[in-house]
């Protein structure tokens, strides 16, 4: 297996960017596992299938062919799925599906094989907790919540604000008290509050983080 990165954390707290540019300076290759969440549940809305249907979404998750192609452009079974997995409605939809025990197990093993052959950055809710726990470095990347919605309201200009909180924190209760791998913290990852730093600031304190990692010898 490769190096993994994981970037586990909230909505709205910067993984998305931070993981890419980190993968960047690694050349390592980004992998953006909410994306496939998010696919899955855009195949079940085009599906008409019913957002509790485990049985069909499970099926949907094993049969889904992905490329995450480097741009951050997400194929789903041949399509550019890029643009139509960022909708609120596909967001709600890939949070409920998210808490679907079968989802879970196919998009788990999919990550795994996917940093089977290659050093990864990889971002999500259980990177650090379930899909990859024997990963030597683990960030748990938060920020405040009026800094995530303030991220979330740069990227969608036409939600009203008040909106967007409420669709962020209901998005957080689910993914930190579903049952099934819940959003927490891996006891083993650094902790990183990203409010008023910049990007560049963060991605040279995880980059302080991996190296004084790799000199204690605990990377290789
Ligand atoms: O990071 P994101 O907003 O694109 O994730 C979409 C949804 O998928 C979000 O509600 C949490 C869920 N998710 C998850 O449960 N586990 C992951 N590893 C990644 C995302």
């Amino acid at each position: 297996m490769g190096n993994v990165i994981a970037i586990d954390g909230p909505a709205g707290a910067g993984k998305s960017t931070i993981a890419r540019r980190l993968a960047e300076r690694l050349r390592y290759t980004y992998i953006d596992t909410g994306a496939m969440y998010r696919s899955v549940a855009l195949w079940a809305l085009r599906q008409s299938v019913s957002l509790d249907d485990a049985y069909r979404l499970n099926q949907l998750a094993v049969a889904a062919d992905f490329e995450l192609l480097s741009q951050g452009q997400v194929m789903l079974n041949g399509e550019d799925v890029s643009e139509a997995i960022r909708t609120p409605e596909v967001s709600a939809a890939a949070s409920k599906i998210a808490a679907v025990g079968g989802v879970r197990t196919a998009l788990v093993s999919k990550q795994r094989e996917i940093a089977e052959q290659r050093n990864v950055v990889m971002e999500g809710r259980d990177i650090g907790t379930v899909v990859f726990p024997e990963a030597r470095i683990k960030i748990f990347l938060d920020a405040d919540p009026e800094e995530r919605v303030r991220r979330r309201a740069a990227d969608q200009p036409d939600v009203a604000p008040g909106d967007l909180a409420a669709q962020i924190s209901e998005r957080d209760a689910r993914d930190r008290q579903r049952v099934e791998s819940p959003l927490v913290q891996a006891p083993d990852a650094s902790y990183l509050n990203s409010t008023g730093l910049t990007e560049e600031e963060v991605v040279e304190e995880i980059l302080r983080i991996v190296r004084s990692r790799i000199s204690n010898g605990k990377e290789h």
